[in-house]
């Protein structure tokens, strides 16, 4: 649904964007991840059409983001900026209605859909509220109501949850969740990997300009990643299934790690999980629980772009 070829724009040597290959598909929530710096600004104008790019191309669906498609773009994409321009003297209800009225939503069919789009959000206390008056998570929300009011296809989101409190941040988070319910592509960027790992389902890896890796968090961290960690809880003596595992080559390190508790790391890949528990089961081994560990989305992040100050600049 978003796609981009060979996507640059230079500033200057190490600055901006290079050969960027995005593909986000149909009805995913994309997370696009970078330090401060990378990048990930830059692409989204481009993808939005506001800033032009010194070569390749982006697409939005078949659309390709040139002039002559600007009005076409407009129409299939909310966009949520960095820093939201808000109109100060004005009440929440004011400001979508001025917005609802740009897109040329008539007047009637306006109020139900400011309704609505403040309902998703989870802003509909506020829509009386004078935009001044509002704290940055409130804004936050009321842009994103902005963003959704002529009913896009394609939402692109630049750092949605930045400068929230933890508070905020979750129930931003539980609002853009809810929107994959309405079938939309989702483009939202962080610099804040663990952030988007409960709701994305691709993410994009963002380093200096350049995409260093995309895919599900499981495809990426499993090119990465080494070793694999099952977490096992046993209902019987958990020694048994200690020296099992002992025995079996590629097990890494197999260690107690509560009462019944075990955790297991191997080496030979992702199918030898299956051997694993059929070895135990045959052994007797009451198994409770058996299950891949989580990604840590955060060292996956780290192993890929290096270190946490590589690339980061201290704009913030
Ligand atoms: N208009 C501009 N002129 C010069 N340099 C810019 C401009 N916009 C962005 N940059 C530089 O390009 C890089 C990427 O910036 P940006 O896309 O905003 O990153 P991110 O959104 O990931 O924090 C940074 O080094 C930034 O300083
Ligand atoms: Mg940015």
């Amino acid at each position: 649904m978003i796609r981009t070829e060979l996507l640059t724009k230079k500033f200057g040597n190490e600055r901006g964007i290079f050969d960027l290959g995005l593909e986000v598909p149909d009805g995913a929530i994309y997370g696009f991840v970078g330090h401060n710096g990378a990048g990930k600004t830059t692409a989204i104008k481009i993808l939005c059409g506001l800033l032009k790019p010194d070569s390749g191309r982006a697409f939005i669906g078949d659309l390709e983001v040139k002039p002559s498609n600007t009005a076409k773009i407009k129409r299939m994409v909310g966009y949520m900026p960095d820093i939201t321009g808000v109109y100060d003297q004005m009440s929440v209800w004011e400001f979508l209605d001025f917005y609802g009225a740009a897109f040329k939503i008539a007047p009637r069919e306006r109020k139900r859909r400011i309704e609505e789009v403040l309902a998703l959000a989870g802003a509909s206390e506020m829509i009386d509220y004078q935009v001044a008056s509002l704290s940055r998570g409130m804004r936050q929300k009321v842009g994103l109501a902005k963003t959704l009011i002529h009913d896009p296809a394609v939402l692109i989101l630049d750092e949605p949850a930045g400068g929230l409190d933890p508070n905020a941040r979750i129930e931003m988070r539980r609002a853009i969740a809810g929107l994959r319910k309405l079938g939309k592509t989702i483009l939202l960027s962080s610099h804040i990997l663990p952030e988007l790992a409960s709701i994305c389902d691709v993410v994009g890896i963002l380093n200096k300009g350049r995409l260093l890796a995309q895919g599900t968090v499981r495809e990426i961290s499993s090119r990465i990643q080494e070793n694999l960690s099952i977490r096992l809880v046993v209902d019987s003596d958990p020694r048994q299934a200690l020296a099992l595992l002992g025995r079996v080559e590629g097990v890494e390190n197999a260690v107690l790690a509560d009462v019944n508790e075990i955790n297991i790391t191997f080496t030979s890949g992702r199918e030898m999980a299956a051997s694993l528990l059929r070895l135990l089961m045959e052994n007797g081994v009451a198994v409770r629980w058996f299950a891949e560990n989580e990604v840590d989305l955060e060292n996956v992040f780290l192993n890929i772009t290096g270190n946490a100050s590589s690339g980061e600049e201290t704009q913030k």
